[in-house]
């Protein structure tokens, strides 16, 4: 992790939030390649589960809504963690982390530590305080005056706004079940214990997406939903399909309305955790919404005339922890030779090449002006298709070096022959192998290697 946060920082990817002011703990702030890592894994959800589907519509709705959604969603009720805190050093942890952690431990007695009264402090062993509920919803206030009548709250999920405007999409766009609302948007949650670089934040990115279905349909919807994610993280995020963990959540553990919900996670330096998630949550989401705003949120099936409450099954990502993982599943330490001969060491970041911030490079081999009259124009014609960076500063090898810490998979290098042969030389990332390439079909060529 600690290789991963410094090169973030070093190139740009994720930098500390609030530095200048000496950071605010726990926030971050995407930089130039952060940001179009992040933007490039929405774009790429985005596509997979909206686009190239008939059964999916797109929504993008208010951070605040008013406070009865989240009467209705239980969140203001329930939404909230036990928390202790320790009778000597003042600091406060998430109860069920500590237990969490005290089962991971050599020594760990199952006999011995049934409830957090027999854990002590992780940080100075004193005593800890009876746990006490903790909200975690953001408040705030509209406008002028702070009391009751003008509270409200950032929202902690997307889910809310889709319920919502369940009947609106209906009454617009006619659609028949089953069908999908999705969304991507910001999200807040004033955690107890945030940490762990992006994996756990205050504020965060959610894709989700609510399939609205008829009851009967849902064992098979759910592992249709099921085999699609596991498409997802192969095809196009390409993980290792051995760091996942497909968590079924026994009966008992579930959410007092969900039959059946699967917990992704992956196997992080700092252990076991979720990623994601898919939760079949029957009509709970809907009733609810039905009963706290008196609307009738019924459906009627236009074939069998059935009249009921839709069921919705729920896969949910966070964007920021499927960024924290594409990080990890691309860094690679290889060895290999300088051109001196030299052994070194070859730090490179092997995203899919559909994700890579940066997707083409272009290095002239010195920054004279004949290169330049090359190399400007043919990067200025491959910005129309790729994310292209022009670097003319340092050592050709420093810029492979770095191109490699930031993973372009193909950087093309104008040299002095290519005034004479109109080629260029192009290397692959992952192999390090050089190819010569005709200046007219370089863009055929890179189209080609994307396209892969
Ligand atoms: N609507 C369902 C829902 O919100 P969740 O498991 O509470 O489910 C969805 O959150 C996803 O958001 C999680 O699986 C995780 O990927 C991400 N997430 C949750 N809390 C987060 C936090 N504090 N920081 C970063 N990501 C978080």
């Amino acid at each position: 992790m600690e290789k991963i946060i410094s090169l973030c920082k070093r190139r740009g990817f994720i930098f500390p939030g609030s530095d200048i002011y000496g950071g605010l703990a726990n926030s971050w702030d995407y930089g130039p390649l952060g940001h179009a890592l992040k933007q490039n894994i929405k774009k790429a959800w985005w596509k997979f589960f909206v686009q190239e589907r008939e059964d999916m519509v797109p929504m993008d709705t208010a951070i605040i809504m008013n406070p009865k959604v989240w009467e209705a969603s239980g969140h203001l009720q329930n939404f909230s963690d036990e928390l202790v805190e320790c009778k000597k050093c003042h600091q406060r942890f998430r109860a069920d982390h500590l237990l969490e952690a005290e089962a991971l431990k050599p020594e760990y007695d199952k006999a011995k530590v049934k409830t957090i009264a027999d854990v002590k402090c992780p940080e100075c062993g004193g005593g800890l305080t009876e746990p006490k509920k903790f909200n975690l919803m953001f408040k705030t206030f509209l406008g002028t005056t702070e009391d009751t009548s003008t509270v409200a709250y950032l929202r902690p999920e997307t889910a809310a706004g889709m319920f919502t405007n369940f009947k609106n999409i209906l009454d617009t766009t006619h659609r028949k079940l089953p069908f999908g609302i999705a969304q991507i948007g910001k999200c807040f949650r004033n955690e107890i214990t945030p940490g762990n670089f992006i994996f756990r934040t205050r504020e965060f990115e959610i894709g989700e997406f609510e399939y609205f279905i008829n009851p009967k349909d849902w064992e098979n919807i759910f592992e249709m939903w099921l085999g699609e994610i596991k498409r997802w993280w192969k095809d196009v995020m390409q993980v290792n399909m051995d760091n996942l963990v497909w968590h079924e959540i026994p009966d008992g553990e579930r959410a007092h309305y969900s039959k059946r919900t699967v917990d992704v996670e992956y196997k992080y330096p700092f252990g076991i955790k979720e990623l994601h998630g898919i939760a079949y949550r029957t009509d709970f989401d809907m009733s609810r919404h039905e009963a706290v705003s008196g609307k009738d949120l019924h459906y009627t099936d236009p074939i069998t005339n059935e009249k009921f409450l839709p069921h919705v099954i729920e896969p949910t990502f966070g964007i920021d922890r499927m960024l924290l993982v594409a990080l990890l599943e691309a860094y690679k330490e290889e060895e290999t030779e300088s051109a001196k001969g030299e052994k070194e060491t070859r730090v490179v970041m092997k995203f899919p090449k559909k994700l890579a911030p940066v997707q083409v490079a272009i290095l002239p081999l010195s920054k004279k002006d004949e290169l330049a009259k090359v190399a400007k124009p043919l990067a200025a014609e491959l910005r129309r298709e790729f994310m292209v960076e022009y670097d003319e500063t340092q050592s050709i090898g420093k810029r492979y070096r770095r191109q490699d810490e930031i993973g372009t998979p193909y950087c093309v290098t104008v040299d002095f022959d290519s005034l004479e042969d109109e080629k260029v030389t192009v290397r692959d990332r992952d192999t390090m192998a050089q190819d010569r390439v005709a200046i007219a079909d370089l863009k055929d060529y890179l189209k080609e290697k994307f396209a892969e």
